[in-house]
């Protein structure tokens, strides 16, 4: 059964000791991306990992590597994480007024550009550059931690912004859901129009994270 989606689990919730295992685990459990969480204590309050993480897990994995910046002038990461061996990096529409520059820079380093917008956040803020992404993240949680519950509006700000993609013949790009997605409430998240779900404690905090990966990639829509 090949899923219509892509998984991505949130090493944001791994154990920080020990990377490789969970690597290993969503190698095993057949995962698609690894998505990492980066936050600077200002965009958001809290500090996670840098490009040198980036970097010693990219030696590790051939897995599509998704950045989610979750920080203030996301322009001066860029090129770092890029050179770090990221394939996706993802600034916040709301840590920026060039949006348009980032996107550029972010493709100009060779990686794929996502653009991510905080639930609160207006979605209309992202349509003009919606035609310029590979990818726009819609947060369903607010920013900063994992381990919290999904914001049951989001699925109808998934939907929209499904809408407006296949209404301006803008269907390749991916919509990637971010924040309180488990195995019970995936489902919903897949219909409501996501292409990429990040799960982060649901994998990382249960007892057989392998399992769990498998359980989510047999998820049908
Ligand atoms: C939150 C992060 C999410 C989070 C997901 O700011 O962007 O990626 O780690 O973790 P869960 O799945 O536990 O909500
Ligand atoms: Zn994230």
């Amino acid at each position: 059964m090949i899923p219509r989606f892509k998984l991505a689990p949130s090493i944001l919730s791994a154990d920080f000791s020990d990377l490789k295992t969970a690597l290993k685990q969503c190698d095993e459990g057949g995962a698609h991306w690894i998505h990492v969480d980066v936050m600077d204590n200002q965009f958001v309050p809290n500090l996670t990992v840098g490009p040198p993480i980036v970097k010693s897990i990219r030696h590790k994995t051939k897995k599509f590597i998704d950045v989610h910046m979750m920080v203030i002038n996301p322009e001066k990461l860029v090129e770092p994480f890029a050179r770090a061996g990221a394939d996706n990096i993802t600034f916040h529409i709301e840590a920026t007024d060039d949006p348009e520059g980032i996107i550029e820079f972010i493709k100009s380093c060779g990686c794929k550009a996502g653009v991510s917008v905080k639930p609160k956040t207006l979605l209309s803020d992202i349509y003009p550059i919606l035609d310029k992404v590979d990818l726009v993240l819609i947060m369903s949680v607010e920013p900063g931690f994992g381990g919290q519950s999904y914001l049951p509006d989001s699925n109808e700000r998934i939907s929209q912004t499904k809408q407006y993609l296949n209404d301006n013949c803008l269907d390749r790009v991916l919509i990637e859901v971010d924040g309180g997605i488990k195995l019970h409430n995936v489902s919903k998240v897949l219909d409501s129009g996501a292409d990429v779900i990040v799960a982060g404690s649901e994998i990382f905090k249960a007892d057989d994270p392998v399992q769990t990966i498998q359980e989510f990639c047999l998820t049908v829509e």
